[in-house]
């Protein structure tokens, strides 16, 4: 049986297809709102407790009222889940400040509009797994506050298109003193020579992934070492190891920066590991 997709668009559950939102909603004119993508195992969200409290934040930030409170939102995700039969996918939520005649500063009475939409997703390509993938390094010109997930990601789509054009998988942003930030849609990772596994610290020049907090809970529960810190694109291309991470594309891993193989080009065998680590936590959820 075929399924039709349902959105769910502020106390709705309608046909994905028409679903539609106000022209003076203000996610449209300003990009004044906050999104999240959650994971789905077997049917069930993945880490969704640390999406809400990361959703919670973004919205304390921007001075948006939740629509609703964290046992609805979950009743509302795991709905659009049902109705749309998926197993294996995601959640998209998004929260804007409402509808409003637009004027930048914020309106008196808006609502929140909240959309939830949840659809299947294939398996992430078992040859990037397998074989891993290339990024290439592009300079952050985003805001001061990427530590907000705000749904303004214009320099994001930039960047990630810069990468499909160049045949690369993701863009590694650099910041103003030679450090990468994150990419376009993941968190950025290395190991050391001496076996460190490296990542940015949660400041507000990057996103704190809900992968990579998954990811760092499992290198302090197997005693690897490891390291919260900026480093430079120099280090990366001289790493042992890279990888990325998303909820999307859980944890690939990075063998080529620039088109400079990483170690010997191919993924290292402590990205595997880890790999392998956060997968069995995600289906652990189902
Ligand atoms: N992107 N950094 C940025 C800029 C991101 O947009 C994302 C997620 C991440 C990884 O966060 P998490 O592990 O919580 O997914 C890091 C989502 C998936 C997206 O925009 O589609």
């Amino acid at each position: 049986m075929v399924m039709s997709r349902v959105a769910y668009v502020d106390g709705q559950y309608l046909s994905h297809r028409s679903a539609v939102v106000h022209i003076e909603d203000r996610g449209y004119q300003f990009a004044d709102g906050v999104y999240e993508v959650i994971a789905v195992a077997g049917g069930r969200l993945v880490d969704d407790e640390l999406h809400l409290v990361r959703l919670a934040r973004s919205l304390s930030e921007l001075r948006i009222t939740a629509p609703m409170s964290d046992a609805a939102l979950r009743i509302v995700m795991r709905e659009a889940v049902r109705r749309n039969g998926v197993r294996a996918g995601i959640v998209y939520l998004q929260i804007t400040r409402g509808v409003a005649r637009r004027d930048h500063a914020f309106p008196k009475s808006a609502q929140p509009a909240l959309v939830v939409t949840s659809r299947r997703k294939a398996p992430v390509d078992p040859r990037a797994a397998a074989d891993g993938i290339s990024v290439i390094t592009i300079p952050d010109i985003r805001w001061q506050r990427c530590d907000i997930k705000s749904i303004s990601l214009l320099p994001n789509v930039l960047g990630k298109q810069r990468a499909r054009e160049a045949g690369a998988y993701e863009a590694w942003q650099i910041d103003h003193q030679g450090r990468i930030s994150e990419g376009t849609s993941t968190n950025a990772w290395i190991v050391t020579s001496d076996g460190a596994v490296v990542t940015r610290q949660a400041d507000s020049a990057i996103l704190n992934g809900i992968t990579r907090l998954a990811v760092l809970d499992i290198i302090r529960a197997e005693g690897y070492g490891f390291a919260e810190r900026p480093f430079t694109v120099t280090e990366a291309k001289a790493a042992a190891e890279a990888f990325l991470t998303s909820t999307v594309v859980d944890l690939l891993p990075v063998v080529r920066i620039d088109g400079n193989p990483v170690g010997d080009g191919r993924p290292g065998p402590l990205t595997r590991r880890l790999r392998e680590h956060y997968l069995a936590h995600a289906a652990a959820a189902a």
